[in-house]
């Protein structure tokens, strides 16, 4: 084999060059390629990311078109049934190609591959599928192939384990401005509504050392954003505004964010850290979910809405237009339109950027699925409707304090709605579009904000 990477762990490195063997036998000269596809958050994006690096190790590369693929996966999602939906269809649409090419291998992983009766569902109906894997078993993806290719069986291998962290298993990352660091794996805090700690299993946190080892690579390399990763960021083990301030540390023209912390502990010594750090966004992402203390207590959420504004006010009260976003389930079961309009009132009070904003899905296996349920789907899509109305008038209202001042924005790419404009975030997280050439992209440009949409910020390079 070509490739000189290795691993420390011992297993893990054998497993690699066996498999690196059967790759180049079954292939010779022609370089395998492989289609990965993730759903969801940007958990799940960096866990595609990881399985991509490692087949990399062993020869393959990588295409978007699935009809040229000798490997296809799908890293899935189960946080919504839609999300589940997008699946089952891709995956439905692979049978002909399946036919024609038997020796395309089709896998299934992630979060939705996790739950057994979605196992079950791909084994009796999905018959190309050739490979489904949980979110336990990436350390096992050269023993599964090998057995793939070696034996021509399937593997279904969705077994719950510790979960050990393999720190050295790497992120293969197409961009190159920015990037994500997982830090803790799993959640432990059980919300209603959510599959997560189902399909992910109690939380893991890396080690500092590791953390911030890997971001001062990061940064080395050029990275210019990096956003530290977990289900709940402040149940970090050893103490998230430490590892922030510690992040902080680190020498150079770069901005860290963080996604998400779970209000119940988010406390005045992480606003503070924040506040007074230099890399990190002023910007704080803190999902509120629902704006009634009855509904908040199904959710099992563990915080009222009192303790949530308290976090509210103090950062305000250290920085009065310190900027939060949030996310917001409609239509929990059992609530009442009533109740829908406490959430409103305050998101109105908190006054946020940007919310993300969903209408509830019932996943098997959780609290909330079993929980009475009166209010139709449709129902619920003209409450979030509503709910986006009013949203966008506050955006806009936020986004017009911006108007005169110059701020610094890293560019992303160009504008998707105007051929000449570029169009990149603030630290806060707002995105500005302004005219300038295609070489900034990537850079942080100075922009001064001369007017204000409800969704974006537009502005003139300033001097
Ligand atoms: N239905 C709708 N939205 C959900 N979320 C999590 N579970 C569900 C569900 N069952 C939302 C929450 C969470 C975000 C990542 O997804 O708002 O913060
Ligand atoms: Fe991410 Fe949750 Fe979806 Fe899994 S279920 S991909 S953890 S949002």
């Amino acid at each position: 084999m070509k490739n000189t990477f290795s691993y420390e762990n011992k297993e893990l490195e054998n497993s690699r060059i066996k498999l690196g063997e059967t790759v180049s036998e079954r292939f010779g000269e022609r370089q395998p390629l492989c289609f990965l596809h993730s759903f969801g958050c940007q958990q799940n994006v960096s866990d595609g990311e990881k399985i991509m690096m490692m087949l990399s190790t062993v020869g393959f590369g990588f295409t978007n078109d699935t009809d040229e693929a000798d490997l296809i996966i799908y890293n899935t999602c189960a946080v919504r049934e839609n999300a589940e939906d997008r699946v089952f269809g891709a995956v439905g649409n692979l049978k002909h190609l399946k036919e024609q090419k038997p020796d395309v291998v089709i896998g299934i992983c992630g979060c939705m591959a996790q739950q057994k009766s979605v196992c079950e569902k791909i084994k009796n109906t999905y018959k190309q599928v050739d490979l489904v894997f949980g979110t336990f078993a990436y350390n096992d993806l050269f023993v599964m192939l090998e057995e793939i290719y070696s034996k021509h069986t399937k593997v279904f291998n969705i077994e719950e384990n510790t979960g050990i962290i393999c720190e050295e298993l790497k992120q293969l990352r197409i961009d190159k401005v920015k990037a994500t660091v997982p830090i803790l794996y799993g959640c432990n805090n059980f919300c209603t509504y959510c599959i997560v700690p189902y399909v992910r299993g109690r939380e893991r946190s890396r080690s500092i050392e590791a953390v911030v080892n890997e971001v001062k690579a990061l940064v080395n390399e050029g990275y210019k954003e990096i956003t530290l990763l977990g289900q709940n960021v402040n149940s970090y083990e050893y103490g998230f505004p430490e590892l922030l301030r510690e992040v902080d540390k680190i020498d150079g023209h770069f901005r860290i964010r963080f996604m998400s912390p779970h209000p119940k502990d988010a406390t005045n010594e992480l606003i503070d850290t924040i506040i007074n750090s230099k890399h990190i966004c002023k910007q704080l992402h803190l999902p509120l979910q629902a704006g009634n203390d009855r509904i908040l207590k199904l959710m099992n959420r563990k915080y009222s809405v009192s303790d949530y504004m308290k976090i509210v006010e103090y950062a305000r009260s250290k920085s009065p237009d310190f900027c939060i976003s949030t996310d917001i389930i409609v239509g929990f079961p059992g609530e009442s339109y009533e109740e829908f309009c406490d959430t409103k009132k305050v998101i109105k009070e908190v006054g946020y950027y940007n919310i993300f904003s969903f209408v509830y899905s019932k996943r098997k296996g959780t609290k909330a699925a079993e929980m009475e349920d009166g209010i139709s789907d449709k129902q619920k899509g003209l409450w979030l409707r509503e709910l986006l109305l009013e949203q966008r008038e506050t955006a806009m209202e936020i986004n017009n304090k911006f108007v005169g001042q110059i701020k610094e924005v890293l560019v992303d790419g160009k504008s998707s709605t105007i051929e000449k404009l570029l169009n990149g975030k603030t630290d806060e997280g707002i995105i500005v579009e302004f005219e300038g050439d295609e070489s900034l992209i990537g850079k942080f440009v100075n922009v001064k904000i001369m007017k204000a949409m409800n969704w974006a910020l537009h502005g003139e390079i300033a001097e």
